[in-house]
């Protein structure tokens, strides 16, 4: 099975998003990763609801909206409203993780958790029925272009463990760093989702990367 390949749009050159989407659009991409930084849960702000909508408006992929804010049960039915077909909140930023998931759910989008690096895998134990993907970070979030930490594959095999123990459906997302040479592995270790922004987009052929991600298959 080939995985799902999400690039981020972050990555992408943002005075010419049109053309960015339509690239991605004829494209093997199976997501557009939609990266929402509000300078607070990160040291970084990127974009809103607007520029969200924007996007919306050309794309033909669904829109993967990874919220990095506080206080995200604020801002989902506006993410819905501008075309997110999957939210993902992050673990870190939720006191009732479980109200969140459910208000995600209610609202008819995919609901997803994301966890930062020092976040183990087992704290989703008792929630993961009701998770469509969970976002494991392989970067700390806030920026493109960081470096892929290896402590990561552990985490993918420990979910993958624990969702099958739960008989659970919960996909597995790698987001930050991923490339040619990690994602064989990631995908060894149980990950189905892929995320990638600088290798795409810093590359000569965005598109031609994107179908290389996507013809990786596991022997
Ligand atoms: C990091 C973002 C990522 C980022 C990935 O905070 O959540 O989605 O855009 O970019 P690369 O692939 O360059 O690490
Ligand atoms: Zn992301």
């Amino acid at each position: 099975m080939s995985p799902i390949i999400a690039p981020s749009i972050l990555a992408a050159d943002f005075a010419n998003i049109q053309r960015e989407v339509e690239m991605l659009n004829s494209s093997a991409a199976d997501y557009i990763h939609v990266d929402i930084m509000d300078g607070v849960f990160v040291p970084n702000i990127s974009f809103g609801i607007p520029v969200t909508e924007a996007i919306h408006r050309y794309a033909k992929k669904p829109l993967d909206v990874h919220l990095m804010i506080v206080n995200p049960d604020n801002y989902l039915e506006a993410f819905r409203k501008a075309g997110a077909e999957v939210i993902s909140v992050h673990y870190e930023a939720c006191d009732h993780l479980h109200r969140s998931l459910q208000a995600i759910a209610n609202l008819g989008a995919k609901a997803g958790v994301a966890i930062n690096p020092h976040t183990p895998v087992e704290l989703l134990t008792d929630v993961i029925q009701d998770i469509d993907q969970v976002i494991i970070m392989s970067v700390n979030p806030g920026f493109g272009g960081q470096k892929f930490i290896e402590n990561t594959y552990s985490k993918v095999s420990r979910l993958k463990d624990l969702i099958l123990a739960k008989g659970a459906k919960t996909k597995i997302e790698i987001d930050g760093g991923v490339n040619i040479h990690n994602a064989p592995n990631l995908l060894a270790a149980g990950a189905d989702i892929l995320v990638a922004g600088s290798f795409v987009f810093n590359s000569l052929n965005p598109a031609q990367t994107i179908s290389e991600l996507k013809e990786i298959s596991l022997i």
